[in-house]
């Protein structure tokens, strides 16, 4: 085989992921590995995110240290939402392990909040840095859309369409909720995909009233009704709104159902691990070229890295036109 590697001032990459997993998660990790062995670079795994970074828990990675990982959901590195990273300290021992190890460079997956952490620390340290998407909530900035998303949307559209089957059979109506404590994006593309006939999310107040119409008029002629809440959405959780819902319409024959977790693991989709495959390159060579402190995001079918400082905080909220679409199919 030809040997195309190419030589590069970042000499060591350590990678990480933090924040919640997402699907996909490894398919990045091994995309990361195998384009800087490509590249003639070293590359360390670092443990648990930030934590691990500020720990020292890290490890050389080889290209066969990721045989056999994209397929699997979760992530090898594990992860952490790490406090100790968001103080000053914290960062200043990170940065001791990045020099012990000779790490020159450093990859994030993960969401807003961990490519903030990233971005202080760069402008710190000086340390160069890429963000990868890796989360199920499809909320960032840059990018139209995350890794881990489509495997999360899919599982709870197939969780739902689990709940038709009975809710059917018994003339129920059910609420159930998926994932989204800021963002309703899977709740949205979820409700279209399973045909639900109300979406709740956490950026727009649609209310009780609005719900109780829909179910009125759902009600006359349907066998079953499927509300979706996001979690984060302010009437509160499923629970919640079934509980007002049923204050009203005593005779309902309403269930619950949580989805929760379920939505975080499994395998990813192959859009996922395409867009975690294209991602990990992206950042890499990125880095060899000298771009840095930006994020690998996919817009318009292009892979583009877009400068932290235009992402971070730019929160992406739900299409309008999707909740419009929804409510037109739902008749
Ligand atoms: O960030 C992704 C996400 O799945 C959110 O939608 C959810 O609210 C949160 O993580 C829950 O995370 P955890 O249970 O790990 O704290």
């Amino acid at each position: 085989m030809a040997d195309n590697r190419t030589a590069s001032h970042v000499k060591h990459i350590g990678v990480l992921t933090s924040g919640g997993d997402a699907p996909g998660m490894n398919a990045a990790i091994r995309a990361v590995v195998r384009t800087a062995y490509y590249h003639k670079l070293t590359i360390s795994g670092i443990f648990e995110g930030f934590d691990g970074l500020i720990n020292d828990e890290v490890k050389p990675l080889g290209v066969r240290d990721v045989s056999n990982i994209i397929q699997r959901g979760g992530t090898i590195l594990r992860s952490a939402r790490s406090k100790a990273f968001r103080t000053t300290e914290g960062r200043q021992a990170a940065k001791e392990t990045m020099e012990r190890h000779g790490m020159d460079a450093l990859v994030v997956i993960g969401g807003d909040g961990s490519f903030k952490g990233a971005s202080i620390f760069s402008s710190e340290h000086g340390i160069p840095t890429m963000g990868i998407t890796g989360t199920i909530d499809n909320d960032l900035g840059g990018t139209d859309t995350t890794i881990g998303f489509d495997t999360a949307t899919n599982t709870a559209m197939e969780m739902v369409d689990r709940i038709r089957d009975t809710a059917s059979s018994h003339d129920r109506l059910f609420f159930v909720e998926v994932m989204g404590r800021t963002t309703g994006a899977i709740a949205v593309h979820c409700g279209i995909a399973a045909g639900a006939e109300f979406v709740m999310v956490p950026e727009k107040k649609q209310g009780i009233n609005e719900l109780i119409g829909v179910l009125e008029c759902a009600a006359k002629s349907k066998s079953s009704v499927i509300v979706i809440v996001a979690e984060g959405d302010e009437e509160g959780g499923a629970y919640e709104v079934a509980r007002k819902v049923k204050e009203r319409f005593k005779h309902y024959d309403t269930r619950v159902s949580v989805l929760g977790h379920v939505q975080r693991g499994g395998r990813p989709s192959v859009a996922d691990r395409l867009l975690a495959s294209q991602s990990g390159v992206a950042a890499v060579e990125g880095l060899i070229q000298g771009r840095k402190n930006a994020m690998a995001g996919i817009v318009n079918g292009k892979i583009v890295l877009t400068p932290f400082e235009q992402v971070i905080g730019l929160k992406k909220t739900v299409d309008d036109d999707l909740l419009r679409i929804l409510s037109i199919l739902a008749i």
